[in-house]
């Protein structure tokens, strides 16, 4: 049985992806900054935090085995004005997004190579198509992230380890109601939908089906892709 660690899996797409690779039959262990109280293997660690993170990986190791799938979902949004945007903020936002994908695959790495064989999916964001006005910072490292995955597929390939990103646009969760709540959207729910090709709303389970497909031995010829899941509304 594989082991999976999914990051950011305490809500919204990372919860939907833990629970759709558990249904597949990974052991999974997910890390977040509020885990499950009610899960043995839902760890408190702060993706940015590469000390956090090897805490966390001994005991996944211990309790479970080696990590050969690691799918990174933890994120954290910003909107600001650029000329508003502190340094602060933009390191803030870059540290989460990006610098903890750089220390989650620095971390399982080790178990990866020496099993000969990883899988590693990258939630990004699909407004890395387009750019996304007052959410610099984020998309940024969004884009980022978009270009590790692409090195790291050519890097990493040859060890049995495909590297994909898969950017979500319009899913139902905790991060897009606040936004909404907010009216950072630019408009309701319901009037993108009308503006979105499919006619409803992404689901968790959305992005949980395209990880699903990613990290299986079926998927071992793609590698360095990025899979759009936002029901057409990037093309
Ligand atoms: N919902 C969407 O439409 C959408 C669109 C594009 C991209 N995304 C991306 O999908 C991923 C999941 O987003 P979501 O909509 O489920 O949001 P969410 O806010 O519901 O879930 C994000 C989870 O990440 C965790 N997290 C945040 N910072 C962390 C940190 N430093 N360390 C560990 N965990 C941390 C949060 O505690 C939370 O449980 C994010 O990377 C987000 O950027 C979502």
């Amino acid at each position: 049985m594989k082991t999976a660690v999914v990051t950011g899996g305490a809500s919204g797409i990372g919860l939907g992806i833990a629970e759709r690779l558990r249904a597949d039959g990974l052991h999974v262990a997910t890390l977040d900054l509020n885990p499950a109280a009610d899960d043995d293997f839902a760890y408190r660690a702060d993706v940015s935090d590469p000390d956090q993170i090897t805490a966390a990986l001994t005991d996944v190791r211990e309790k479970l085995g080696p990590v050969t799938v690691l799918v990174n979902a933890a994120g954290v949004e910003k909107y600001r004005r650029f000329q508003n945007l502190s340094f602060e903020e933009w390191k803030q936002i870059i540290d989460v997004n990006l610098h903890g994908v750089f220390h989650t695959v620095q971390a399982v790495l080790p178990d990866m190579m020496s099993a000969n064989w990883g899988r590693v999916v990258n939630i990004s964001s699909s407004s890395t198509h387009s750019g996304q006005p007052f959410m610099s910072a984020y998309v940024a490292a969004k884009s980022g992230l978009n270009g590790l995955t692409k090195s790291l597929a050519l890097e990493l390939g040859p060890y049995g380890i495909t590297v994909n990103a898969v950017p979500p646009g319009f899913i139902d969760t905790p991060m897009l109601r606040r936004s909404e709540e907010k009216r950072l959207l630019g408009g309701t729910i319901e009037e993108h939908i009308q503006r979105t090709p499919v006619r409803r709303v992404g689901k968790p389970a959305d992005i949980a089906a395209a990880c699903s497909f990613l990290i299986s031995e079926d998927a071992g010829y793609i590698t360095g892709q990025i899979l759009g899941v936002n029901g057409g509304r990037n093309t």
